[in-house]
């Protein structure tokens, strides 16, 4: 009755959304992206980390949500009141999808915010502003002056309290979990199928490749997301009918 999906980036992959652990492409071939996500990085060269941004944004916006999102949307609806997305993922692609119930727990990439005082700084006008191939500075905050920032979450900074507080009641009351597309090795967001163990629910992984959690899952289904979630509605609806 209670379900919750638990992904990452393996989630965008059938979308073409670029991860961070990919290599780079044009401008931003040269950098490491670990070490331009970080608080640091941003005091160092905040030009070429808001660009950076601003071009991730960028393609996350060209890409489709794939099936897999679609099928999430679907689960939505049969489990009406009873399923969370909780994600990792910045790109924003589970609402655009239709997702209404999502948690992101490292942020989006859609909410650009003063560095001082979190006033809020409209994505399309990043956009706008850094549609050349050049690095260009962030803007300044309209209240206090102080430059625009992306709204995720940076390495070596802390995951917004209340997302995660709301990730951890979802995996405690979970029947079930789907685990979709995660390394499960970035912290906190890699304890939460424990958390779902521990409250007596079952976990289900889908990953083509093995992962730290594949041998505690229930079920470890080597698969990509855009193949095996449209098939488990298809198979959940069949079975209603
Ligand atoms: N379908 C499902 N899973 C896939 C697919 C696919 N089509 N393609 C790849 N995967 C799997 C990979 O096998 C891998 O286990 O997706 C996982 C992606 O792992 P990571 O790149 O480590 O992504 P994630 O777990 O989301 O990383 C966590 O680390 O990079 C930081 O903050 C960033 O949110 C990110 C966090």
């Amino acid at each position: 009755r209670k379900v919750v999906a638990l992904t990452g980036a393996g989630m965008s992959a059938e979308s073409g959304v670029p991860t961070f652990r990919e290599a780079q492409t044009g401008l931003w071939a040269k950098y490491d992206p670990q070490e331009l996500a970080t608080p640091e990085a941003f005091r160092r060269n905040p030009a070429r980390v808001f660009s950076w941004y601003a071009s991730r944004l960028q393609a996350a916006r060209r890409a489709t949500p794939h099936a897999g999102y679609a099928a999430l949307v679907s689960l939505e609806r049969f489990y009406a009141g009873g399923f969370t997305v909780v994600t990792q993922n910045t790109d924003g692609m589970h609402s655009r999808a239709g997702s209404g119930s999502v948690i992101e727990l490292h942020g989006s990439m859609e909410a650009f915010r003063c560095v001082q005082c979190r006033h809020p700084y409209p994505s399309d006008a990043v956009l706008e502003l850094a549609a050349s191939d050049h690095e260009v500075p962030p803007p300044t905050c309209s209240k206090c002056g102080n430059f625009i920032r992306p709204g995720v979450v940076w390495f070596g900074e802390m995951l917004p309290g209340d997302a995660l507080e709301r990730a951890g009641q979802a995996a405690q009351a979970a029947d079930v979990a789907l685990v979709i597309g995660t390394s499960s090795l970035v912290y906190p967001a890699a304890q939460l199928p424990s958390m779902v163990i521990a409250g007596g629910g079952k976990v289900i992984e889908v990953n083509p490749e093995t992962t730290p959690l594949s041998s505690q899952a229930d079920v470890s289904w080597r698969a990509t997301a855009g193949e095996a979630l449209p098939m488990l509605v298809e198979a959940l609806t069949r079975e209603v009918h």
